[in-house]
């Protein structure tokens, strides 16, 4: 019985048995891990109070909502739908707050509206969502909370930046003076401004947020009673990475509070809303290798597996790396990319899915071009695992391309039972709705 890491209670001997049991590709979920996670930025250190809410677009499946949930955390939701999904969760309006792109028309803004009146805390991300909320608000006596834009972001790749003047999530900082008008011309407040600068950058770029929204609130925003850092705290998927001082950033956070405070006579509850943080590493994709190939003298060995862009889309999307395990099919750890008695390996592979598509490779560098890792030998039959893929992954992939079917999710629960949470999808529920 090997443990895969230093971090999680999963064993290679629990994945065998599951694989045994539910047959494969799957996502497994360690439950454990998922509720430290939980207690671990709940536990931030803070000035005047801390909302910590989860980035459901992490992982949205109504059993991890429910976990987190009775954990303390409360929702960020990034549509209407993901609202509605948490709520159907059993979480209440109230702890709800929405930020989309979207902009409700129809029966879709009577929903909004019912949940306004719910309780759920509209954060509104462009002039004309305001425009379009504003009479409501005032008329039903409710606040509003402002997503702003301030034109400085970070990200894991180009494209999880969401603060800088390539993306347009938020109102910009040129428009803050025009909403700021809006709202005292139509009677609302903002009593919540929010930022997100990007997922997955270097943590000193979360930390100058602090200063820059501070400062944001300061100039524009006198009615805000919290202040929302957003999510973008960066989770160490493979050993080496950078990961956020959940600590050190809440010490300094709650330093930049207490002197807003003592400047300004106001003191702001702050607020944080990770995903990848909460939820990446509690996850791991569980293939099994069903061929192996060589590209010749000069080229790469490849396992390919029966699960990859389909299951995790993120080395496609950002570029990103994910850690490998390797197991046998009677459940011995051969690989783990976290523990050190596996540094010596130095066999090469890339590690590929089965779809039809050449970027469907865990293994890709910045132009898209599969490259080697360094993992032991495996043969046909054994147990690749992709881990940090609890969060973006089950919610996030084209999990149909090539016909696949959406894959089950199991949960290793505390108790150490494993429980499925949602079942594979048959390939007729995919033709279900076709004509
Ligand atoms: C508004 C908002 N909040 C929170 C998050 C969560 O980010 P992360 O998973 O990097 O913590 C995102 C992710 O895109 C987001 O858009």
């Amino acid at each position: 019985m090997s443990k895969l890491n230093n971090f999680s209670k999963i064993t290679s001997d629990t994945i065998a048995e599951a694989i045994g049991q539910f047959g494969s590709p799957f996502y497994l979920y360690d439950e454990h891990l998922l509720k430290e996670k939980c207690r671990e930025v709940l536990s931030m250190p803070n000035a005047y109070g801390l909302n910590v809410r989860f980035a459901m677009k992490a992982n949205s499946g109504r059993s991890v909502l429910k976990i987190v949930d009775e954990c303390g955390l409360m929702i960020d939701a990034s549509s209407l739908n993901e609202a509605k999904r948490a709520n159907l969760a059993g979480i209440d309006y109230s702890k709800i707050t929405l930020t989309t792109q979207e902009v409700p028309e129809g029966e879709e803004r009577k929903d909004l509206e019912e949940m306004m009146l719910r309780g759920l805390k509209y954060n509104v991300c462009s002039m004309r969502q305001l425009a379009l909320a504003a009479p409501f608000a005032r008329e039903n006596k409710i606040n509003l909370s402002i997503r702003v834009h301030p034109g400085v972001g970070g990200g894991e790749s180009a494209s999880r930046n969401t603060g800088d003047d390539y993306s347009c999530f938020g109102i910009h900082r040129t428009d803050f003076q025009a909403a700021v008008d809006f709202a005292k011309d139509s009677k609302i407040k903002f009593d919540k401004v929010h930022v997100h600068i990007g997922s997955g950058a270097d943590p000193i770029m979360w930390q100058n947020n602090i200063d820059l929204e501070l400062d944001i609130i300061e100039r524009y925003f006198p009615d805000a009673e919290t202040v929302c850092f957003g999510g973008g705290l960066k989770e160490a998927r493979l050993p080496g990475e950078k990961c956020a001082d959940v600590t050190a950033l809440g010490e300094y956070a709650k330093l930049r509070i207490t002197e807003f405070y003592e400047k300004t006579g106001r003191k702001l509850k702050m607020e944080i809303e990770p995903g990848t943080y909460v939820a990446a590493n509690f996850g791991y994709a569980v293939t099994k290798i069903i061929d192996k190939k060589r590209t010749g003298e000069n080229g790469l060995n490849f396992f390919i597996t029966d699960g990859g862009m389909e299951i995790n889309a993120r080395p496609i999307m950002y570029g990103s790396s994910h850690p490998f395990y390797i197991i046998s099919a009677d459940g011995k750890l051969l690989y783990s990319d976290w523990l050190k008695e596996y540094e010596e390996c130095d066999y090469e592979a890339v590690v590929v899915g089965r779809c039809c598509e050449s970027g469907d490779s865990q293994c890709l560098d910045a132009e898209g071009r599969s490259f080697a890792r360094k993992m032991s030998d495996a043969s046909i039959g054994d147990i690749m695992v992709i881990g940090g893929t609890g969060a973006y992954c089950s919610s996030m992939t084209p999990f149909n391309y090539n016909s696949h079917t959406q894959i089950p999710e199991v949960l290793a629960t505390e108790s150490g039972e494993l429980r499925v949470i949602r079942k594979r999808q048959t390939l007729l529920q995919i033709l279900e709705n076709e004509a």
